[in-house]
């Protein structure tokens, strides 16, 4: 059989001929659509003579011809992967292939397909080669022209990259339309949208004063639900003006949505494509985690228009170069916008929960690759690029951070490039050298780095020894040192941060401090196995606050004894670490209670805990969606994560038994948050509205967590009163978590007031998947089988199977039911859609855990079923 190739980043060679323009012409048909493309070819490389291979996936050739002229079939080969010119001719010539492609038939969202009927693409990796012979690789930049023709009834809008230069009509009850786009481009972000659609059009004046027409194209009846998606696009050209100095260089900005779509969404230029749950929103139907999504994922979308566009990525393996940095500019952007230490926070569990496992197991692997096979796997590494970005910002601020930017784009505007590049664009505009910092790029696993502190009273100093140890992973035994910004603080006995004035490390003093103003906070710069960092003039003997703000994606494992952290939990500066002093305690007394657990002793909540998420809880000065993430315990998935052997059931056990002991002290405290954060005004998606629900939804999940009448009737109360998705889905979440008839006529009631909207059925879906009721699996089985399911439909397979495998419990049933059940599931999917598994673990629902079945004690049963399908 002709497998397809391991590509290594060591190979990469400068392509040996260059694309200078490519137009296309699109004969779209029910049946089949006709692609011609005309491509302007120059070589590459000085005096090449080599044989031209072009990438081709389910093509029919109809023809080729080279300056004008048909090209014989011994001038060429065609093998299932390729179209070979065997000999090219030399300097400049035109190539002109016809091919025959079925996309109704492509159930694979890959290169041009349908989704309700409409016309669309999808090119990101390696897509484009669905659509026509072409050299498929994102160092390849041309301009492009493209020219739609279709049945105008069938297809009356007709879309592509930047402008519309020419339209009209033709016989037969046709049309066409003519696009060209100025900009060069890889073929990755070629994009064509053809069908019934409206749009809500809209406009911006960007800073030099254009105005840019900004058009969100859905089916006609979803129009109404565009408003916060296109709110959320002009906060996002503003926002990139204003921090980065980037302006949008078009005239013209288009969104589309589409129900059937792979990933969450594409930066094609000046032609995003989304699938629906990411632009549509109302408040009767989509939640305040679907509204912070939108923003996100909007923003995401357009920042690519600089990186990852305008500057693109040399091969695949640079992957990260544009998400990394582009998952950063979203973060960014909704920090800025919302609550940055809440953001902040959610991004980390995010990081925990997925990144940090992936990284553990037999799938890590470093942010650039060093080889791989479909690139689609290497999907899943965006989160700690962007740390790696972040770290950047960390060492040189922000205005060393914008420095590096511009440079980087005064440098590659226009050009395909790498991590080098970025790296040294940062370096260069900081006088800067970060020893050890590339290492991020090419080692996975996540580093632990240890921590001693110790406090000499005589010579006033204060030392903190750090050691690092980056864990072996698959093909890396043996690991570097990296460069690690450990951003440090050191709280007084008052709770105050004290001034920090100097510091004495690789043998050097450095005097601390601001333009003479003092400094609170200051990054340590450790890049060696171990180091020792002195901080002077220390009157006290402080608690140090350590990697404030999350300051580099690691694991830490510091000395700080319980009442430190309860001191910190209470009083720190920076919020995140207080948040983080929480999660440290709760994860310490998870582990003991797990322990208490397997030697089947009582189990039994230790009172400080109780009294320190009290005052959290009572606080009238904390934000109210931090006390919100600062009661909320950490995921099973991060806990089993840390284990050597996971024991889910046990953890699970644990936390169920920790959440309700907590909801039995605090009731009291919890029902004054439920009911003093209820409101009768009119949703609206601000950070004080949202904190004020976030807080109420996690207190009223606790309390249902009881499970008595009276809290019963409240949550109940809650579902019925809700006037927008956000409490009445919490509410029935809340309710759903105990079995019996309470729960079966809540979600039957549910699905009764919500069939006709599928993206509010596949919440439905998700929240029956990851339940933690007992047998579970049996449950979701029957809902495979559910009319409104459909295995085509990636959105409600996420929402289903992704949900399932980040269930606490039934994913991961001793008796392997959970993992013969995926198993099954993936045969079935791999024929029709192969990318759907490997994204799962991504887009299972937010806070889901991750699958680590390479980690769990299975019984025999299990192991059997394991090996029926490989992970
Ligand atoms: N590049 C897309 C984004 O940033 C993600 C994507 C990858 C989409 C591959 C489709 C295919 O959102
Ligand atoms: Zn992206």
């Amino acid at each position: 059989m002709d497998l397809p190739k391991e590509i290594f980043l060591k190979d990469y060679k400068k392509p040996d001929y260059l694309f200078d323009t490519v137009d296309l012409e699109f004969q779209l048909g029910d049946e089949k659509t006709m692609v011609t493309s005309k491509i302007a070819v120059s070589p590459g490389n000085e005096g090449t003579s080599s044989p031209l291979a072009l990438h081709g996936c389910d093509l029919k050739l109809l023809s080729i011809k080279i300056n004008g002229t048909e090209l014989k079939s011994d001038k060429y080969t065609v093998d299932p992967r390729h179209l070979t010119i065997l000999t090219p001719p030399a300097g400049v010539f035109n190539m002109e292939i016809v091919t025959e492609i079925y996309p109704q038939l492509n159930t694979s969202l890959e290169g041009l397909y349908r989704s309700t009927g409409n016309f669309c693409t999808q090119c990101e990796a390696e897509g484009f080669r669905k659509i026509t012979y072409f050299q498929d690789r994102p160092d390849v930049m041309a301009k492009y022209t493209c020219r739609i023709e279709g049945d105008k009834t069938l297809y009356p809008v007709l879309l592509s990259n930047g402008n519309l230069i020419e339209q009209g009509d033709l016989e037969g009850g046709k049309h066409y339309a003519l696009w060209e786009d100025p900009f060069k481009k890889p073929c990755y972000l070629f994009a064509l949208v053809a069908g019934q659609l409206e749009c809500r059009e809209d406009s911006f004046v960007t800073c030099s004063g254009r105005k840019v027409t900004l058009r969100i194209w859905t089916p006609a009846q979803d129009l109404p639900k565009t408003s916060h998606a296109m709110y959320s696009l002009k906060e996002a050209m503003k926002w990139d003006e204003e921090v980065f100095g980037l302006e949008y260089d078009l005239d013209l900005f288009n969104i589309v949505v589409v129900p059937d779509f792979n990933m969450g969404a594409m930066e094609n230029k000046s032609l995003n494509v989304f699938q629906s749950r990411l632009v549509l929103a109302s408040p009767e139907a989509a939640t305040d985690g679907d509204y912070a999504a939108i923003l996100g994922v909007i923003g995401h979308e357009y920042f690519h228009n600089w990186t990852g566009n305008r500057v693109t990525c040399r091969d695949w393996f640079q992957l990260t170069l544009k998400e990394g940095l582009t998952v950063f500019r979203d973060q960014e952007f909704s920090s800025d916008l919302g609550c940055r230490t809440v953001k902040r926070i959610a991004d980390v569990s995010k990081l925990r929960s997925y990144q940090f496992p992936q990284d553990a197991g037999p799938m890590a692997h470093p942010i650039r690759p060093l080889s791989y096979i479909k690139m689609d796997n290497f999907y899943t590494g965006l989160r700690k690029g962007a740390e790696v970005v972040r770290m950047y910002k960390t060492m040189f601020g922000a205005s060393g951070f914008r420095k590096g930017m511009d440079l980087y784009f005064q440098r590659h505007d226009g050009q395909a490039v790498t991590c080098e590049d970025f790296y040294a664009a940062m370096c260069d505009a900081n006088n800067a050298h970060l020893p050890n910092f590339l290492q991020w790029y090419s080692q996975a696993g996540t580093p632990t780095v240890k921590v001693t502190s110790s406090y000499d009273e005589g010579s006033q100093a204060f030392s903190l020894k750090l050691s690092q140890e980056v864990p072996p992973t698959p093909g890396q035994p043996m690991k570097e040192p990296m460069f690690i910004p450990v951003a440090v603080g050191l709280v007084d006995s008052t709770g105050k941060d004290m001034p920090l004035t100097s510091i004495y490390s690789d043998g050097m003093v450095q005097t601390l401090s601001n333009d003479g103003h003092p400094i609170f906070t200051t990054v340590l710069q450790f890049k060696k196995k171990e180091e020792e960092f002195i901080f002077n003039n220390v009157p006290e003997r402080p608690v140090p606050s350590l990697l404030r703000g999350y300051s580099a994606p690691i694991r830490l494992d510091s000395d700080l004894t319980e009442s430190d952290l309860y001191f910190l939990l209470a009083n720190d500066s920076d919020e995140f670490n207080r948040w983080e002093a929480g999660q440290i305690l709760a994860r310490k007394l998870m582990f003991s209670l797990v322990a208490d657990f397997q030697q089947q002793k009582t189990l039994a909540l230790n009172t400080k805990f109780v009294d320190g998420l009290r005052a959290i809880l009572r606080s009238t000065s904390l934000d109210k969606e931090f006390i919100a993430k600062a009661i909320t315990l950490p995921g099973q998935g991060e806990i089993m994560d840390m284990m050597s052997i996971a024991d889910p059931d046990a953890v699970h056990a644990v936390r169920t038994f920790i959440k309700k002991e907590l909801a039995f002290q605090l009731k009291d405290d919890l029902l004054a948050a439920v009911t003093s954060n209820r409101s009768s005004e009119a949703y609206a998606f601000n950070h004080d509205s949202m904190a004020r629900r976030a807080l109420k939804n996690t207190c009223l999940a606790y309390l249902a967590s009881l499970n008595e009448p009276d809290v019963t009737e409240l949550a109940l109360n809650e579902y019925k009163s809700a006037t927008n998705m956000t409490e009445q889905f919490a509410a029935l979440a809340a309710l759903s978590q105990n079995p019996g008839q309470v729960r079966e006529d809540a979600l039957l009631d549910f699905y009764n007031k919500w069939q006709q909207d599928y993206l509010v059925v596949s919440k439905w879906f998700a929240l029956q998947a990851t339940s933690d009721i007992p047998g579970n699996v049996a449950n979701v089985q029957k809902l495979l089988a559910h009319p409104a399911f459909d295995m085509r439909n990636p959105n409600k397979v996420y929402s289903l199977i992704g949900g399932f495998c980040g269930s606490p419990v039934s994913f991961h049933a001793k008796d392997g039911s959970g993992y013969k059940f995926l198993g099954e599931v993936v045969l079935q999917l791999d024929k029709i859609n192969p990318q759907w598994h490997p994204a799962w673990c991504q887009r299972s629902l937010d806070g889901g855990d991750m699958m680590r079945p390479d980690k769990l004690l299975l019984s025999p049963a299990g192991d059997d079923h394991l090996s029926q399908w490989t992970l």
